[in-house]
């Protein structure tokens, strides 16, 4: 807030009113036993935006996005994350789930000797539940005409976006994508982008962790660029894109 706004909020109000942000991570610190990887990462995002989180391999991305999800490894040292007025440090990770964050790691978790419908209905026992069926079916055609086959032989594309549907049966407020276009050919990419472009369109956020930095800066309001498990940039995805030596440094693009 600048500080006319500020000075324009006390003569308003009579006194300072912070902004709630939708999400914030502040300076949190997390281990894998003895090895300190997430250095004192600090982020906002506001509500229905998409965050790309960027960085070289080993950056601390995938930890990052652990440590936000409550899962234990890393375990979380120190600092605090807010889903608005949650405290989602103080949470596990089903509480995390619970209270709307999904993760969706890079493996995609889709179970074994379920068909597709089967792996949407059981992420609709756990308590929060999000879309039902016939909504999910509407926004993912794909899986509609899938519904009976077995999840692990879809293609990877389709996992991709069985994962993201599995997501949204549950209360979905923050999506946690890790390196969702991984070994996926451009125009599976480009309907995995239109699919998260349509549910950022509904107000749900989303933080994408991807190698591919054009596809998902393509896609994202801002970024941040981890390196040794730090913040090294935050801004808007165009600001990286116009800075030739953090798109090289960093991003090798
Ligand atoms: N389970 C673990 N135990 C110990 N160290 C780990 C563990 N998982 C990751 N690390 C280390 O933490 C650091 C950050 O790893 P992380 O997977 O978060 O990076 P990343 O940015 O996601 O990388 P990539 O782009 O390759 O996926 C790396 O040095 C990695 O070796
Ligand atoms: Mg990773």
């Amino acid at each position: 807030m600048s500080v006319i706004a500020m000075q324009e909020d006390i003569v308003a109000a009579g006194t300072v009113q912070a902004e709630t942000p939708f999400f914030a991570v502040r300076d949190i610190h997390a281990y894998y036993g003895e090895s300190y990887i997430v250095q004192g990462v600090t982020m906002d995002i506001r509500q229905g935006e998409i965050l790309a989180l960027l960085g070289r391999n080993g950056a601390g991305k995938t930890s990052t996005l652990r440590a936000i999800a409550r899962t234990g490894n890393p375990a979380l040292k120190s600092g605090e994350i807010w889903l608005r007025d949650k405290p989602v440090h103080t949470m596990r990770d089903f509480e995390a789930a619970r209270a709307g964050i999904q993760l969706v790691p890079e493996d995609r978790r889709i179970i074994q000797g379920l068909s597709v419908e089967e792996n949407l209905v059981l992420a609709q026992v756990a308590p929060g539940r999000g879309w039902d069926l016939d909504r999910i079916y509407s926004h993912f055609p794909r899986l509609a005409e899938r519904r009976n086959q077995e999840g692990v032989t879809l293609s990877g594309g389709e996992q991709q976006m069985l994962a993201v549907a599995r997501a949204l049966a549950r209360d979905l407020k923050l999506l946690l994508l890790d390196e969702p276009y991984e070994g996926l050919a451009p125009v599976i990419v480009q309907e995995i982008e239109r699919i998260l472009y349509d549910i950022k369109e509904l107000g749900i956020t989303t933080i994408i962790v991807e190698q591919n930095a054009v596809a998902a800066l393509r896609l994202s309001d801002r970024a941040v660029i981890l390196d040794t498990g730090q913040v090294v940039f935050t801004g808007t995805a165009k600001e990286l894109l116009d800075n030739p030596q953090l798109r090289n440094e960093y991003l090798a693009i």
